[in-house]
């Protein structure tokens, strides 16, 4: 793979942490504790590659659905990864970036993210789009309500998704980054998350790679 060749911006659905777990008689959180080891390994991996930008869809505004025990860890579970992972993230360069509602996301998560993002804030190595609270149509019409699309999305400056890849043989958007994703390639694996790791990132760049983008022209 080239440099030229390598997108620069890469966005994961990670999906089948559920799944992982209810195959193993495991309850659900286990699964997602186990996705966390799997995102931080693609991590390295972009970084590795040089990837300049990478989203994931860490919690949607559907998401609020799942019963109350479930969106209590996954508030929990998000709080506690920010934290951790913060001074981690920061030696390799990489600034954490929200996008997505705040309503109704509690004032002791949104602050997490905002230590965050002011701990990383000067680093231009990668930018990790935590996706939270996160819907596709949400930004599309909080930014036409404010004027321009283009000019009020959550992160303006946020170039088009290059490639797009979902685990866990799920073959849809849900929702995900809708105008930035306009002209994605699109990667699906049967891979569940929690199995997913750097090397079957660089399997989906191989694809990508191989792919011939047109734009609509020939
Ligand atoms: C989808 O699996 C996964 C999620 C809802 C959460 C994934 C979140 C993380 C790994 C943490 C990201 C956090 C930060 C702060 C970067 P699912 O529960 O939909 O699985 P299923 O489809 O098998 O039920």
């Amino acid at each position: 793979m080239t440099s030229a060749e390598v997108p620069a911006h890469v966005a994961i659905i990670m999906d089948g942490n559920g799944r992982w777990a209810e195959s193993r008689g495991l309850p659900r959180s286990k699964g997602h504790e186990m996705g966390e080891k799997a995102l931080f390994d693609v991590v390295e991996g972009a970084l590795e590659k040089g990837i300049r930008y990478l989203s994931v869809y860490a919690f949607s505004t559907e998401n609020w659905s799942r019963p109350e025990e479930e969106v209590d860890f996954l508030l929990g579970f998000n709080r506690k990864l920010l934290r951790q992972r913060r001074d981690d993230m920061n030696e390799r360069g990489v600034r954490i970036r929200r996008i997505g509602r705040r309503e109704p996301v509690p004032d002791e998560v949104l602050d997490e993210f905002t230590a965050a993002e002011e701990a990383t804030a000067n680093n231009t190595r990668m930018d990790l789009m935590v996706c939270f609270n996160y819907g596709g149509r949400a930004e599309l019409e909080d930014a036409a309500a404010r004027g321009s699309i283009p000019e009020h999305l959550y992160a303006p400056d946020l170039p088009d998704v290059d490639l797009l890849i979902r685990t866990s043989g799920e073959k849809r958007l849900s929702n995900f980054l809708l105008w930035q994703s306009a002209y994605a390639e699109l990667y699906f694996t049967e891979t569940l998350w929690p199995y997913f790791d750097r090397h079957a990132l660089w399997a989906a760049l191989e694809d990508y790679a191989a792919r011939h983008r047109r734009f609509g022209s020939l």
